[in-house]
């Protein structure tokens, strides 16, 4: 960077007015000198004094070159020249910062992803175990430790999915989630995901109302991912609403040459504000800080589902009233480019 500024501003010019120099005067003392013995009668003094100007001459000459290099040297830092050598600088240091910072953010998912991975282990450990020793509490008539069990492989599991959604960030944002592509039945996955959210609905008095699963036929996309977006937006719907309606329509809709499946969820709960739900995406992001308090979770799942459904070529679009509810609508393409070109 360094000798790329300095070759473009004066040294050239340096190196060349230099050399043109010292040639021109260097012929000028050698003409001089060959003169001089053409005419030459032999005498020791006037060879002496023509040797003595030659040495002048190329002193001076050796001077006059200094001090071209000296200007060339000075044209470096004329005040244009100047500004462009700083904002060269400042460029190389913000590059430096950003390498950095880089770095800094690959050692970060690195931790997270390997952690992560550690931590996993003795918690499935906790969970399988705990649920063992509430089967043998069971059997031996113990109540109140059966209750405590529960208690322990729900915090177990608890703490698994929040572990889990910290991973899934950490490796989207190292560009390393993978999607694992199959056709599959919609309406095979929503059972299974209906049945899983079933407790979280009847928990706070709501009810669930489904519409379209029997006609949504087969997608090729990623189930797990898939599983995963519903679950999140089903269980947010439960989480947020009491003693309402939770509606979930599914069709298929086209655009142009491309086919959609759409899942529509609407709910009667707290709703959110303008504001809210422009923050609503980000990562650790929850509508108020008292949301955690009352409801817990960590503001990973919609920005995670978000992620999740734009690498399988949809997104998820939301509409919302502070409190009236909330409808968030995810399209996935039915056989998008994006999944075709992870199926090859
Ligand atoms: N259906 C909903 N109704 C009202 N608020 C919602 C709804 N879904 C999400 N939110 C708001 O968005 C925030 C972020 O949601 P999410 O990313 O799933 O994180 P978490 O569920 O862990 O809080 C929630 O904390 C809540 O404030
Ligand atoms: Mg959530």
């Amino acid at each position: 960077m360094r000798s790329r500024v300095d070759l473009s501003i004066g040294a050239k010019l340096i190196v060349l007015s230099t050399v043109v120099s010292v040639a021109a005067l260097g012929l000028a003392a050698t003409m001089l000198v060959g003169l001089q013995y053409m005419g030459s009668n032999g005498d020791l003094g006037s060879t002496l004094a023509y040797a003595l100007l030659v040495g002048v001459v190329y002193a001076v000459a050796s001077i006059f070159a200094f001090a071209l290099a000296i200007a060339g040297q000075r044209r470096i830092s004329t005040p244009a020249e100047r500004s462009i050598r700083q904002h060269e600088l400042a460029e190389q240091v913000l590059t430096r910062a950003r390498d950095e910072a880089e770095a800094a953010n690959r050692a970060k998912t690195f931790f997270i992803a390997n952690m992560s991975h550690e931590l996993r282990t003795p918690l499935n450990a906790i969970i399988g175990y705990s649920g063992l020793l509430q089967e043998e509490a069971e059997a031996l008539g113990l109540s109140q430790a059966v209750g405590d069990l529960e208690k322990i492989e729900n915090a177990g599991k608890h703490l698994l999915a929040l572990i889990n959604d910290v991973l899934d960030l950490s490796k989207i944002e190292a560009g390393k989630m993978t999607l694992s592509l199959e056709t599959f039945e919609v309406r095979a996955l929503l059972n299974e995901v209906l049945t899983t959210v079933q407790p979280m609905i009847d928990v706070r008095r709501n009810t669930l109302a489904v519409h379209g699963s029997e006609e949504a036929g087969e997608i090729t996309s990623d189930p797990t991912r898939v599983r995963q977006v519903l679950l999140n937006l089903l269980s947010n719907a439960a989480k947020f609403t009491e003693a309402g309606q939770v509606r979930l329509d599914i069709r298929r809709e086209r655009t142009g040459d491309l086919e959609w499946i759409v899942f529509d969820l609407e709910d009667t709960g707290i709703g959110m504000s303008e504001k809210q739900v422009q923050g609503l995406f980000v990562e650790f992001v929850q509508a108020d800080s008292s949301t955690t308090r009352r409801f817990g979770g960590t503001g990973l799942g919609l920005a995670i589902s978000r992620h999740l459904c734009r690498m399988m070529g949809g997104d998820i679009s939301v509409r919302s009233q502070l409190g009236v509810g909330s409808q968030f609508v995810v399209r996935l393409p039915v056989a998008s480019p994006a999944v075709e070109e992870q199926v090859a």
